[in-house]
C-alpha cells in the first residue's frame, strides 16, 4: 500500500476541525498510520517548503505554518497520494471541488487546511522529515 504525507494546517487546528478532516481522511479509504500534533520551527517550514523558498508568498507560507500548532500525519491506502490530493481539493478553495476539505473548510490559497505530498519522492522525504521509522505502525 502507498504512503503519503499530510498536514493539517494551523488555519484548520485553530477552528478546531482536525476530527472533521481525519474524517474525510478514513471515509476515503486512507487510513492514518502516524500521527503527531507539533508546532514546527521556522527553521523546520523553510526546509520543509524549501520548493518555494523562490516564491513571492516564501515568507508568508513559512509564518503562517508556525503560527499554531499542526497535526503532522502519515496516511496509507491504494494510490494514497493522488487520493488524498482529491480529498483535498484545488490549491485555492474557490477553485476546490464541492465536498472537498478545501472547499469546505479552506478560508484562502494560503490559509488552505491541509497539506499534501504530491510525488512518491516527495511523500518519501516529508515522512522521513517529519517521522522515524518506529512512529510508523502500518
Ligand atoms: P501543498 O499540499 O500545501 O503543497 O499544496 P499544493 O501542492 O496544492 O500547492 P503548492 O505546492 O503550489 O503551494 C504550497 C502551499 O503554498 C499552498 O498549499 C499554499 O498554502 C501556499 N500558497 C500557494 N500559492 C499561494 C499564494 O498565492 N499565496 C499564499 N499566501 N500562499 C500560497
Ligand atoms: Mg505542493
Amino acid at each position: 500500500l502507498e504512503r503519503t504525507f499530510s498536514i493539517i494546517k494551523p488555519d484548520a487546528t485553530r477552528r478546531n476541525l482536525t476530527g472533521k478532516i481525519v474524517a474525510k481522511f478514513e471515509d476515503a479509504g486512507l487510513r492514518v498510520v502516524a500521527s503527531k500534533r507539533i508546532q514546527m520551527t521556522l527553521a523546520q517550514a523553510q526546509a520543509f517548503y524549501g520548493v518555494h523558498s523562490e516564491r513571492p508568498f516564501f515568507g508568508e507560507l513559512c509564518e503562517f505554518m508556525i503560527s499554531e500548532p499542526v497535526v503532522v500525519q502519515v496516511l496509507e491506502g491504494e494510490g494514497a497520494i493522488a487520493k488524498n490530493r482529491e480529498v483535498m481539493g484545488a490549491t485555492n478553495p474557490s477553485d476546490a471541488a464541492a465536498g472537498t476539505i478545501r472547499a469546505e473548510f479552506a478560508e484562502s490559497v494560503g490559509e488552505n487546511s491541509v497539506h499534501g505530498s504530491d510525488a512518491p519522492e516527495t511523500a518519501a522525504e516529508e515522512i522521513a522529515f517529519f517521522f522515524s521509522g518506529l512512529e510508523l505502525v502500518g
